[in-house]
């Protein structure tokens, strides 16, 4: 039994319910989490991450980046909060067209993996859900816990890696990730946490980059040039991938193909496969987003699988 230092903080602070066996280096939490709290998991020890987690690179890099990057997100945060409609992605596809939301999710657990400043969970606690959202950047927690603290819709965040989830097995009945681990998270190691913590049957939804995009998208330091109509990175090699006029963060993109096999390994059995493009007179707040592109090529797509038994 690992008893670092969070441990008697939280059990002190009454923050957490109960702490228990260490699962993939970091310590599992078992029972239920009290409603409405903000648990800084890591904070309370930075040992802990060094000696315990061992962060990779890019999970330091990334997080470090969102941490800067949390505060551009604070006023779509607000308007999303505020909608009681979900809208996703980079074109605010709305999900009557989408569908990606259980309509009702009484009685239903859910986690958001990477759930920034939380607005995704929010539409899963307005349907009726007992939510947890998931985020290793503090910065983007704090904005998502004064939103709770302003809709008071009983959702905890918590802070960490989707790569080591501090939650027991087989405890959530729906998962999802909206540009969150799933553009930010190694997917070999998050998809298999994502089934370890779901239930038989539980559901998996997860929204990126649309291969064709990433593959097209131009990297040359202007982000509102348009995309081009020519592949201009191979299709095989984007797993692990950096940016040259970016900073050093790192995207994880995998070929149709590899997602089919993952998901497959990992008990998933694939329900739909949504290729969202746009209009050409949509709109986005993001530079490199491409009205024109997005009306011929799919330029986001969203997987939605259930875990076998
Ligand atoms: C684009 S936001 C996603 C949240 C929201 N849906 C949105 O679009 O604003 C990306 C989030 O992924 C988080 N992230 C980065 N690395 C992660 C990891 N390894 N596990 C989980 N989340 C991660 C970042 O901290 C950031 O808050």
């Amino acid at each position: 039994m690992l008893r670092h230092p969070a441990y008697h903080a939280a059990r002190a602070e009454g923050a957490l319910a109960q702490l228990g066996e260490r699962h993939n280096g970091i310590v599992e939490v078992s029972g239920s989490i009290p409603l409405g709290s903000t648990i800084l998991l890591y904070n309370y020890c930075p040992l802990y991450e060094a000696f315990v987690m061992n962060l990779e690179d890019y999970q330091v890099a990334n997080r470090k980046i969102w941490q800067a990057r949390a505060k551009d997100y604070i006023a779509p945060a607000e308007k999303a909060w505020h909608s009681h409609e979900a809208y996703w992605g980079i074109w605010n596809t709305p999900e009557s067209e989408l569908q990606l939301l259980p309509t009702k999710l009484d009685g239903c657990r859910c986690i958001e993996l990477g759930c920034g400043a939380g607005y995704v969970s929010s539409w899963m606690a307005r349907r009726d859900g007992q939510v947890v959202g998931i985020d290793p950047a503090a910065n983007q927690l704090k904005t998502a816990s004064r939103l709770e603290e302003q809709y008071q819709l009983g959702i905890e965040f918590v802070e960490g890696f989707c790569e080591a989830l501090p939650f027991p097995d087989s405890c959530f009945d729906f998962a999802i990730s909206e540009y969150g681990a799933s553009l930010w998270a190694n997917p070999f190691r998050w998809i298999p946490e994502a089934s370890r913590v779901l239930k038989t049957g539980g559901r998996l939804v997860f929204m990126t980059d649309h291969a064709f995009a990433v593959c097209c998208v131009p990297d040359d330091g202007n982000w509102r040039a348009p995309m081009s109509e020519r592949l201009l990175r191979p299709y095989h090699d984007l797993f692990k991938h950096q940016w040259n006029s970016s900073s050093h963060e790192v995207e994880f993109h995998l070929s149709h193909g590899d997602w089919v096999q993952l998901l497959r390994d990992n008990n998933f059995v694939i329900e739909r496969l949504v290729e969202v493009g746009a209009t050409a007179k949509s709109s986005s707040r993001f530079g490199y987003a491409d009205a024109n592109w997005a009306s011929k090529w799919p330029a986001e797509e969203v997987w939605c699988a259930r875990l076998s038994a």
